[in-house]
């Protein structure tokens, strides 16, 4: 049997918790380590599988990469003399799609397999290598792979990106950092991942403005030299919490987080009627008893992130009326919804709108993680449900959340990660 998590639902949660770095800026992050031959520190780096896949791939194309405390990694990519990507890697992680960027804007060469859909969408990356080919790369694509020369080198250029893009934004910033000249690129995304990238650069020499609005302009330098830097705390991490206090009507103080990040997330649950506190570097939700209803659209940031979509979602159904939720980004991110049914979720979807009608409470069942995403929001649900629930597949959930179960056991909710049929059968002699 593969991990599983199990849980008896019905505790509100309560207590304190503190907050991870941010997967999606470290995925940037450590990528953006090879355009330097001296030593990168990163620090707050959360101990989760995407991130050490991440370090993984940079060990197979040949940097040193030490892990010199729980949560601090040291990368030195003068050794790399890899400039291709071993196929089963990009299958195991999106995120590798860096590595082109990097190595494009380090060694003018880059072959990485084209990443596949995924559960949550068809995900291309055209804009990405609409940029990339802006600045003087040849790309074609050649037995799966994205072949990526630039034999001439980079040259600073206008880009306009026809979709706001987070991984595009960041790619076309890795590679343009070293290259000649000045780029300008248009259109770009604002989420607080961009602008970590963006400072972790420009703390190893970079020379790149204007992050975190629409216009970033980069002035290529000759060469970036080593830093030693902390990562942001996660958004994603830090709104699951949130949505967990009010769904299961509890009070958790969420710390090392950066409140401004999470205000579109803090207006929908003060909205359905909880209540958010805001202090420096820490949050505290305090769900109501009975939750108003409401709509929400993702958009890209400031807007709603279509990261917590899911979570928000599992939420308003235990809302008192009905809500609408609309989902911009991705066209598949509905999946969860099937599963959701099976807990007596009653959220009907048509197209890229969800229709949901709250409940008085889930009940336990059998339930699949499918998403990352998803699979926290599931979790949150099994948290609320009347009996047990068992969520399956939450490797997805380890993609992206570091001991969860645990940051949730010391929450008050009785979760338990289990490797086998007997120890589940044992939690649920239990718990009863
Ligand atoms: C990143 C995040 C992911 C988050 C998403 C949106 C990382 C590693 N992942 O994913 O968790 O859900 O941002 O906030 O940071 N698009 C194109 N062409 C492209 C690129 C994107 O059409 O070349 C479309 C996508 O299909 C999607 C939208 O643009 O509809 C946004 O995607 P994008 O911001 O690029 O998402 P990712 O960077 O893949």
């Amino acid at each position: 049997m593969e991990q599983q998590f199990i849980m008896r639902g019905g505790h509100p949660l309560r207590g304190e918790v503190v907050i991870g770095g941010a997967k999606n800026a470290a995925l940037g992050l450590i990528a953006a380590a090879i355009l330097t031959d001296d030593t990168v520190v990163i620090e707050n780096l959360p101990d989760v599988r995407d991130v050490n896949v991440m370090l993984d791939v940079l060990r197979e194309l040949g940097a040193a990469v030490e892990r010199t405390g729980s949560h601090t990694v040291s990368i030195c990519a003068a050794g790399i003399r890899e400039l291709s990507i071993n196929d089963e890697f990009i299958r195991r992680i999106r995120a590798s799609y860096y590595f082109i960027g990097a190595l494009l804007g380090k060694y003018h060469s880059a072959v990485v397999p084209l990443p596949g859909g995924c559960a949550i969408g068809s995900r291309p990356i055209d804009q990405h290598l609409k940029g990339f080919r802006a600045l003087g790369t040849d790309i074609r694509i050649q037995n799966g792979c994205v072949v990526a020369e630039a034999k001439d080198g980079l040259k600073g250029t206008h880009i306009y990106l026809d979709v706001v893009s987070v991984g595009a934004t960041i790619n076309i910033m890795l590679a343009a950092v070293l290259s000649e000249r000045k780029t300008t690129i248009e259109n770009v995304a604002k989420e607080p991942h961009i602008v970590d990238v963006a400072n972790f650069l420009n703390s190893m020499g970079a020379n790149i403005r204007g992050a975190g609005t629409d216009t970033i302009r980069i002035r290529g330098v000759k060469r970036l030299h080593g830093t030693s830097y902390a990562v942001i705390p996660d958004q994603i991490e830090a709104g699951t919490f949130m949505c967990a206090a009010a769904a299961s009507r509890g009070d958790i103080l969420i710390k090392n987080v950066i409140p401004k990040h999470l205000e579109s997330i803090s207006a929908k649950l003060v909205e359905m009627g909880n209540t958010v506190v805001e202090y420096d570097e820490s949050i505290r939700v305090i769900g109501s008893a009975v939750q108003r209803p409401t709509d929400v659209k993702t958009l890209p940031y400031p807007g709603f992130p279509t990261d917590m979509q899911p979570q928000i979602s599992v939420t308003l159904g235990l809302a008192r009326g009905i809500s609408v939720v609309t989902e911009s980004i991705f066209e598949s991110r509905f999946k969860y919804v099937d599963e959701l049914a099976r807990m007596g979720g009653a959220i009907k979807v048509e197209g890229n709108v969800s229709i949901i009608d709250g409940i008085r409470s889930y009940t336990g069942a059998s339930v699949n993680a499918l998403d990352l995403r998803a699979g926290a929001a599931l979790v949150i649900a099994g948290l609320c449900a009347e009996g047990i629930t068992t969520v399956r597949e939450i490797g997805y959930i380890q993609r992206g959340y570091e001991h969860f179960e645990r940051k949730l056991q010391a929450l008050g909710a009785e979760i338990q990660l289990v490797e086998d049929e007997r120890e589940a059968q044992k939690f649920r002699m239990r718990v009863g």
